[in-house]
């Protein structure tokens, strides 16, 4: 099968004045459609930094990235955020809504910025998303008004409304307890039996069982001979 995602001896650097600290060495990692992967590892092991390089958030200084078979390694800034808001969908810790519009707005927030569907078309989606996350009564509340697993199962609409083929979370657990977390998670699950390709960072080993591959990041670098280890799950 075609990988969707393929990084090839990627090298990612942070300068901290006049000293490079290696974040990511040597990374390679091949990611096939349909795949559920978690990247676990300590703090400050690069898991952050390895999603933000695939989700176009970060760059990398050295190294290769194919992209459904396409060489993205050099796009510029316009073909990058292009790419990003065509193919992937970001869920956060901190859910990130923003607080001053509804619940309506934060999900509709993607497709004005994308602005090629018109009011009708737009509110189609909307309700269609609340709708799979079980909220669509809360379209008029501020995201405060509601609980966090409520207001994460907001930020996974409004990751969706673009229809990306990808779905990035970095620890969307991490700021609730074990049993919101599961209805989040088995949302994630269904997107994914839906046929959504999922990439989650996670320190919570319960949830391994969602994945179908479990990727470690170790001892503050990622490497792929001495320290990536790749177990499958299933
Ligand atoms: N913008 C930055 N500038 C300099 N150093 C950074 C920057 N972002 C991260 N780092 C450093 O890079 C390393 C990896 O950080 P990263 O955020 O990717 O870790 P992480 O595995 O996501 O950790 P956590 O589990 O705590 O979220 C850390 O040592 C961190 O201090
Ligand atoms: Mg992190």
């Amino acid at each position: 099968m075609n990988s969707l995602i393929k990084i090839e001896n990627m090298e990612k650097y942070y300068k901290i004045g006049k000293d490079r600290l290696h974040v990511l060495k040597s990374i390679n990692l091949d990611i096939k459609k349909g795949e559920f992967i978690m990247i676990m590892g300590k703090s400050g092991s690069g898991k952050t930094t390895l999603l933000n390089i695939l989700g176009f958030l970060d760059r990398f200084e050295e190294g290769k990235y194919i992209f459904n078979d396409e060489d993205v390694t050099n796009l510029n800034e316009n073909q990058r955020s292009e790419f990003r808001n065509r193919n992937i969908g970001f869920v956060f810790q901190q859910f990130n809504l923003v607080e001053s519009l509804n619940i309506y707005q934060n999900v509709e927030l993607p497709l004005v910025y994308d602005g090629k569907l018109n009011k009708k078309e737009r509110d189609a989606i909307i309700k269609e998303k609340l709708e799979l996350v079980d909220l669509l009564d809360k379209q008029n509340s501020k995201p405060l008004h509601l609980s966090g697993g409520q207001q994460q199962r907001i930020a996974i609409a409004r990751a969706l409304v673009n229809n990306p083929e990808l779905i990035f979370a970095d620890e969307p657990t991490g700021a609730l307890d074990s049993e919101t977390a599961e209805v989040v998670m088995e949302i994630l699950k269904l997107l994914n039996e839906q046929g959504k390709t999922i990439i989650m960072v996670t320190h919570d080993s319960d949830l391994v069982k969602y994945a179908t591959r479990v990727v470690r990041l170790k001892d503050g670098v990622f490497n792929n001979e001495k320290s990536l280890e790749v177990t499958s799950n299933d």
